[in-house]
């Protein structure tokens, strides 16, 4: 059984990141330490960022941590917001502040196709670090639709979905499809290469 400190602040990532551990089998992972102070995102890539945050629990904790590094990628807006995408109608923007701006953005754009990438990374306590990107193509739907989900899942329909939003998908569907179910698939596989599994 392999241990990891959740190094993701974000509540609805980590409840994602730990059912698909669990799912994958034989991965614990435990809450991220309330003492731990935010880290800075200020990498220029989701691996950067992901390293940065995997790193700094990994330090803190004397313990291997995993951490996502996620956002999405709109290929009318040139891959905006990208890792901007927690604050792309400000820092402390809400979901929905974020999800309205862009859709004012895209009005009356045809080309709405668009891709999650989650990137994951692992720290150990020996200065090993493995990092790995999984990523979903869709499309940016015109309005909201769904009730689950968070962040940008209510405006995005997957590819090779049946046309619903992340958001109107059970937390099944969407993590067998979904940029992060993806990027911790190839984490397993990392980890099997590097040994530690
Ligand atoms: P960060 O990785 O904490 O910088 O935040 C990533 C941001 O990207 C989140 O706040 C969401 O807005 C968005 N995002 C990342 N993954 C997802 C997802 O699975 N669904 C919806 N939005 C997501």
């Amino acid at each position: 059984m392999l241990t990891f400190v959740c190094a993701t602040a974000n509540p609805h990532k980590a409840r994602e990141l730990e059912e698909i551990l669990r799912d994958l089998g034989s991965f614990t992972l435990l809450p991220r330490p309330a003492e731990i102070a935010s880290i800075e995102e200020d990498g220029l890539t989701f691996e950067d960022n992901a390293i940065l945050k995997a790193s700094a629990v990994c330090s803190a904790t004397g313990r291997a941590a995993l951490a996502d590094d996620s956002g999405l990628e709109v290929a009318a807006l040139s891959g905006q917001p990208g890792v901007f995408s927690a604050r792309y109608a400000g820092e402390g923007a809400s979901d929905a502040a974020n999800r309205q701006k862009l859709l004012r953005e895209l009005d009356g754009v045809t080309d709405r196709a668009a891709r999650f990438v989650a990137a994951v990374a692992v720290a150990f306590p020996d200065g090993v670090i493995l990092v790995v990107e999984g990523a979903v193509e869709g499309t940016i739907a015109e309005a909201d639709s769904g009730e689950d989900g968070f962040g940008y899942d209510s405006l995005f329909i997957p590819r090779e979905g049946d046309g619903r939003t992340f958001a109107a998908m059970s937390a099944l569907e969407k993590n067998e499809l979904s940029h992060r179910g993806r990027a911790l698939a190839s984490m397993v596989e990392a980890l099997r290469h590097a040994g530690r599994r």
